[in-house]
């Protein structure tokens, strides 16, 4: 074992160096978070994301990158549908990105379905070995996201033609104990977006 400080030696293979290296400088001078925003469709996951993402733009301080359903899907998960199995893999692919923010510091502002609890516990477990992962459940009820349907697929899974949509035929297994609830039926976004805000410098992360 080297003391700190200790030249490396230089027999030493390049995965030992960078771990030795990782430990002697560790990159949470600040410590890096997620905000895991996890709801239906249509609960106003991006747009609370969005808003939340202005705040802490305003404070300036730090680079914030943001996996937003759609983008990760065009990206990051394409190819992939909407199986259990699928939507698994994408919210994995999800936590390790974030996980890899998380470990240089930085913050990630993450907004899927993310409707299966396995997969948020294994995102969650991957962002906590590097920093703090903060699940959000935007608990906007089933039918006030089908009143708002804003992209019409509320209706069309209520006619078959989309199969295993969450909330009409497939699950959301509701978070269990997210670190915070917002229900946007019943608050402004803008009001929502505080909460979040003050809750993040309550356990000063903002
Ligand atoms: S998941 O379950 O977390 O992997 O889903 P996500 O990557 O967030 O993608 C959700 C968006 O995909 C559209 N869509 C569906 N949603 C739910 N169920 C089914 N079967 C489905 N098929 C397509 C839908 O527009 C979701 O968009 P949002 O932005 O959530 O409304």
């Amino acid at each position: 074992r080297l003391h700190q400080g200790e030249a490396i030696p230089e027999w030493f293979t390049f995965p030992e160096v960078v771990k030795i290296l990782r430990e002697r400088h560790p990159a949470q001078a600040q410590q890096g978070f997620v905000l895991f925003f996890t709801g239906l469709s249509g609960s106003g996951k991006s747009t609370l994301a969005q808003a939340v993402l202005a705040r802490l733009l305003e404070t300036g301080s730090r680079p914030v990158t943001v996996l937003d359903g759609d983008e990760v899907r065009r990206h990051l998960s394409k190819g992939l549908g909407f199986s259990r199995e699928d939507r698994n893999a994408n919210i994995t692919r999800i936590g390790y990105v974030a996980s890899e923010v998380v470990r240089h510091g930085g913050i990630a502002i993450c907004a899927p379905i993310a409707p299966y609890a396995e997969a948020r516990t294994e995102a969650r477990d991957l962002v906590q070995a590097h920093g703090r992962f903060v699940e959000i459940h935007v608990a906007t009820p089933l039918e006030v996201c089908e009143a708002r349907d804003r992209k019409g697929l509320y209706a069309a899974a209520r006619a078959g033609k989309i199969k295993g949509f969450t909330g009409i035929d497939d699950p959301y297994e509701t978070p269990v104990a997210p670190e915070l609830r917002i229900d946007t039926s019943e608050v402004s976004v803008a009001e929502a977006a505080d909460w979040v805000f003050d809750w993040l410098r309550q356990e000063e992360l903002a």
